[in-house]
């Protein structure tokens, strides 16, 4: 008679994997995420796959730096003249373009165009609810949630993404950067490029 002392490795890993996957395949909330996740998935794949193939767009210049009204944010959701693409995560604008192929138009994350991430991102959500029209203080999120804003703006900030400039609060004043040592040299070394 066979008992749990006598089961065979095999037969254990055979049952584990059962259970893991009758448990997946168990609650109709995850058939649900799995579906999600395999379209996320299969978007990713594919647009990967077209923005291999030649020819290559031209690269838009870099943005000067500046800050922005949440209504300012909207004009930069990809679908202007030079597809520019930007979204603000915590309060940071960051000049996505880069990333055509994760937010752009019809794209997995082409909701955070143009708006605000910050919720979604905490709260590991693409619905339109998590973006809100109005400024969102983000004061309703636990503090797991803000380390998660925080750790998606690490990753931009460090990845591969320029940052543009704030995000501003309901009559919040946007800063002149025209005097910052960053902004000097961004603007020589533009003027040096027209000369060449
Ligand atoms: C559960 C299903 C999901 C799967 C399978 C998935 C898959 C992926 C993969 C493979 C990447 C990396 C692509 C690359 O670097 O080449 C990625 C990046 C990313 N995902 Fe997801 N994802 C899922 C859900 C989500 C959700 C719900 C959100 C937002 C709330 C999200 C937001 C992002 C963002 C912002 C990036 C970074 C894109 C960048 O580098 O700019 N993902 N995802």
């Amino acid at each position: 008679m066979a008992n749990s002392d006598t089961e065979s490795p095999e037969a254990g890993n055979e049952s584990f994997v059962y259970r893991v996957f009758s448990e997946l395949i168990g609650s109709p909330l995850n058939l649900v995420l799995l579906g999600i996740c395999a379209i996320l998935l299969y978007k990713i794949l594919s647009g990967r796959r077209k923005v291999q193939a030649p020819p290559r767009e031209p690269e838009i210049p870099k943005m000067k730096k500046r800050d922005f009204t949440l209504e300012q944010l909207r004009e930069y959701d990809g679908k202007g003249k030079d597809g520019r693409l930007l979204i603000a995560v915590n309060s940071k604008v960051f000049d996505v373009t880069r990333g055509k192929r994760f937010y752009g138009p019809g794209a997995p994350y082409g909701v955070f165009a143009g708006r605000d991430a910050s919720r979604g991102l905490a709260t590991f959500s693409l619905s339109e609810d998590s973006i809100k029209d109005e400024y969102d203080d983000l004061s309703d999120l636990n503090t797991m949630q803000m380390d998660s804003v925080k750790e998606w703006e690490m990753q931009f900030t460090g990845k591969k993404y320029d940052y543009v400039g704030k995000l501003l609060k309901p009559g919040e004043q946007p800063q002149d950067y025209s005097d910052t040592e960053d902004e000097q040299s961004e603007e020589k070394r533009r003027e040096d490029k027209k000369a060449d």
